[in-house]
């Protein structure tokens, strides 16, 4: 496909128009924000890291049966997607508590949820990002009944299947925020990206996190941690 035009632009990805009605381009720029925007950064490579692994994983993901919207890794840093009608929906699953829900509710950092909480937030920076429950999805319009069983069901399969591939690689996954729409027949499929942006990702051996939390904190070594954490998912050392 021939890529056109600009259709949006996220914090951290670009969406293209292609001569396909139905397939868009999404460029991973090299932008990092945190705080509903409020630390900004630029760092060079990040957004082909980013690629690469979300390529990677959304490939592992659609291989275990996953519905999702990836087509192919046009060339690093740009991937081809089915265009969907996104659900504005942030979607967290934590096996381990960390971050946010640690300083809502007193929970221990480090303890381990078995079974795995899904935490559902409004995706609105004007709003703040709040949480959501059935209720107010319902009321809001933004999902059915059905369409929420069928998010949570696909979430629980991507955890299962992405804590188990992640293991094989030396990576515990924490934490994680997925994003799902509806694609032109009206299916559910996984959008957006999976990557050290939008996961907590902590060394196996050392157990030192390898994700934007090195962000958050304002500490240095964002970018080697990112290079890291693609060598180990795609398994190959050569990666520059
Ligand atoms: O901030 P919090 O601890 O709630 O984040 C939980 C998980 O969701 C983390 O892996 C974080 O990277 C991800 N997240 C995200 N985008 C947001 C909020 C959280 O990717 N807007």
């Amino acid at each position: 496909v021939k890529i056109d035009g600009p259709l949006y632009s996220g914090k951290a990805k670009d969406v293209l128009l292609t001569d396909d009605p139905e397939i868009v381009a999404v460029r991973f720029r090299d932008d990092i924000t945190a705080g509903d925007g409020e630390k900004k950064d630029t760092l060079e490579m990040k957004g082909y890291y980013n690629s690469v692994i979300s390529a990677k994983i959304f490939e592992v993901l659609e291989e275990a049966g996953v519905p999702t919207q990836y087509l192919e890794l046009r060339e690093p840093g740009c991937i081809l997607a089915r265009k969907l009608e996104m659900i504005p929906i942030e979607v967290i699953t934590r096996n381990i508590a960390a971050g946010s829900i640690v300083r809502r509710f007193p929970f221990t950092e480090g303890q381990e949820f078995i079974p795995p909480l899904i935490q559902m937030d409004y995706k609105s920076d004007e709003h703040g990002d709040p949480m959501l429950n059935d209720d107010i999805i319902l009321a809001l319009g933004i999902a059915t009944r059905d369409e929420l069983e069928e998010i949570r069901r696909i979430t629980l399969q991507i955890n299962s299947v992405l804590r188990d591939f992640l293991k094989s690689r030396g990576l515990i996954l924490p934490d994680f925020k997925l994003e799902f729409g509806r694609d032109s027949g009206g299916r559910i499929r996984l959008g957006d990206e999976v990557s050290p942006d939008t996961c907590r990702l902590w060394d196996m051996e050392t157990g030192e996190p390898l994700d934007k939390d090195i962000f958050r904190r304002g500490e240095e070594g964002v970018v080697g941690a990112y290079r890291r954490v693609a060598r180990m998912i795609l398994d190959d050392e050569d990666i520059e």
